[in-house]
């Protein structure tokens, strides 16, 4: 999927990419090794580009298959704002491309079908990008543009080592899949909560009568999963997505088929820690989660509250 990395540059420019790279050196910079960048702006485009080729549906079936990842690093670290924090390759295959690669599946998003980068900028083995992608709600019956600002972390191999993505407007596209659902059922804006509800939880039940046996079960039957998911979890404002709501489940949902013995316990009624009221918002806005600082050459590394240890 990611092609091997290429040298574009010729010598004399690279020596003078390198010159450009260490010129406006700092009192902190000087005491930094890395003289050169890892990768060229050309190389990281064609990484963040080769991204999105295999998020689109359906090269992203693909990446559901099998064990080993052509994309993640095996220690990836991911985080979502709506959602929360993801690690390790086959997880994240689960959740990135998992979740948008089936069109018979009920999901709110549905599967992706054309991005377009509107903003890239790229340095040392990091781009910031956004990102419109277009899915195709096959559940609500709407074509959406959804923007997606990402931070992406490359390994010397140019495979994702860490991710950081934010859905922009996020709660503004909830309250435009409510509104299409209304006007489409000719209802008001809570019975269109109340019909997305309906299907929602009537699919998460189904797969966890179809999935969740034995050890992984659940739910008593279909009716006390759907009471739970419909009576007694809330349905989960926009960035309430990792939280114990019924979103949170009807995403963790379309990872069940691929181990249910790790996904069940997320749709069941105690949210397997992923779907949970752990965090308060300063938590989540303060979590020390990544290894690797988000800022080029190590710079700021000591300040970034966001690194653990
Ligand atoms: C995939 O690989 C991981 C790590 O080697 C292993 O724990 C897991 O059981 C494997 N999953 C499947 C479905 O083969
Ligand atoms: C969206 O999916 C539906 C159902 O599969 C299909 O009929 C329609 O053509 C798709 N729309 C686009 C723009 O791909
Ligand atoms: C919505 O209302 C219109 C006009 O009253 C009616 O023609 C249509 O059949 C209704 N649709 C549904 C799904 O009830
Ligand atoms: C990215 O580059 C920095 C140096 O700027 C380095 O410390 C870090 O380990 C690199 N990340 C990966 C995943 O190799």
């Amino acid at each position: 999927m990611l092609k091997t990395i290429k040298m574009h540059i010729p010598t004399t420019l690279w020596g003078l990419a390198t010159l450009l790279v260490v010129s406006p050196v700092s009192a902190e910079a000087s005491t930094n090794t890395l003289v050169k960048p890892a990768f060229t702006f050309d190389q990281l485009w064609d990484f963040q580009n080769a991204f999105w080729d295999s998020f689109l549906y359906p090269a992203n079936v693909k990446q559901t298959q099998g064990n080993t990842t052509t994309v993640f690093t095996p220690d990836v670290q991911g985080r979502v704002d709506i959602t929360r924090t993801f690690d390790g390759d086959e997880l994240n295959r689960e959740y990135i491309y998992g979740l948008f690669s089936d069109p018979e599946s009920v999901s709110l998003a549905g599967i992706p079908i054309a991005y377009h980068i509107t903003q890239f900028l790229a340095n040392d083995n990091i781009t910031s990008a956004t990102t419109v992608v277009t899915f195709n709600s096959t559940t609500f019956g709407v074509v959406i543009p959804i923007t997606i600002d990402t931070w992406i972390e490359f390994s010397p191999e140019g495979k994702i080592a860490s991710y950081d993505a934010t859905f922009r407007w996020f709660g503004y596209l909830l309250d435009f899949i409510l509104k299409s659902v209304a006007t489409k059922t000719n209802g008001t804006s809570e019975q269109a909560v109340a019909y997305v509800s309906d299907v929602l939880a009537k699919h998460v039940c189904a797969s966890s009568e179809k999935y969740c046996k034995g050890e992984n079960q659940q739910y008593e039957n279909s009716d006390s999963c759907y009471e739970t998911l419909t009576k007694k979890k809330r349905f989960g404002q926009p960035h309430e997505l990792g939280r114990d709501t019924l979103l949170c489940r009807s995403i963790h949902e379309h990872m069940v088929k691929y181990r249910p013995e790790v996904h069940c316990m997320h749709i069941g009624p105690t949210g397997g820690g992923y779907c949970v009221d752990d965090m308060t918002y300063q938590e989540t806005v303060l979590q020390k989660y990544f290894t690797h600082s988000w800022i080029p050459y190590g710079y700021g590394e000591d300040k970034n509250i966001w690194l653990a240890n």
